[in-house]
């Protein structure tokens, strides 16, 4: 199976990374999408927040979260304390997986391959900017990361143990958009981000 690893460079900093990423042929969904979304974001950010993959927006300006998804984490980031200026905001899966319906093309999730695919581009962002915290945002997110058996809807807001980084999931930003009571999942999201904040705050160094 193909995967983004031949393509990786072996070292360099974020430009590197984001450069060579534009290449990516790891997976099939380069054939359809505009361009790679690369994550951004300083490369000394001690918080480093991971979505699912750019939506539709997002594959046309080619920078993550930036449609209405982002504007909602935007919100809640700085409801939360968090400057969005000082994170690294990133996606497992790089490219615009979708299925057209007239005009419209309406997002589709990321399946096994491509998740483990785009992996080593994820990998080597870590590499580099060797966050403190790592932000899980929903389950396609936390589950690339921290395991198949991950449970958002049990486990969001939690520390989970075992990683190089202190990691933690919450809800989608899509998901709260989407939520029958949409101010409840809101503020869901923004308690969770306090939580994630409040983990680094305390951790000394
Ligand atoms: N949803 C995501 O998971 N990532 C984006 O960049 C935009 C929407
Ligand atoms: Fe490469 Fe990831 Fe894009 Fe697939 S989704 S082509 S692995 S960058």
């Amino acid at each position: 199976m193909s995967d983004a690893a031949s393509f990786v460079p072996s070292d360099g900093d974020l430009d590197d990374l984001r450069a060579a990423a534009r290449d990516c042929h790891g997976c099939d969904l380069y054939r359809h999408a505009t361009q790679t979304v690369f994550g951004e974001g300083p490369a000394d950010a001690e918080i480093v927040l991971v979505g699912e993959q750019p939506g539709d927006q997002e594959d046309r300006r080619g920078h993550p979260f930036v449609g209405p998804a982002g504007r909602l984490l935007d919100r809640a980031l700085a409801e939360a304390g968090i400057d969005r200026g000082q994170v690294y905001v990133t996606n497992v899966v790089k490219h615009f997986k979708f299925v057209e319906r007239g005009k419209r093309r309406i997002h589709k999730q990321p399946g096994r391959t491509e998740i483990v695919a785009c992996a080593p581009w994820f990998d080597a962002e870590m590499r580099v900017v060797r966050p403190r915290l790592v932000v899980c945002l929903g389950s396609v997110a936390a589950k690339a990361i921290l395991g198949q058996s991950f449970r958002i809807t049990t486990q969001r807001g939690q520390f989970i143990p075992g990683h190089e980084y202190r990691v933690i999931a919450t809800a989608h930003p899509s998901a709260v958009l989407r939520a029958p009571d949409r101010a409840e999942a809101y503020a869901a999201l923004v308690a969770d981000l306090k939580t994630a904040l409040g983990g680094i705050s305390s951790a000394g160094e």
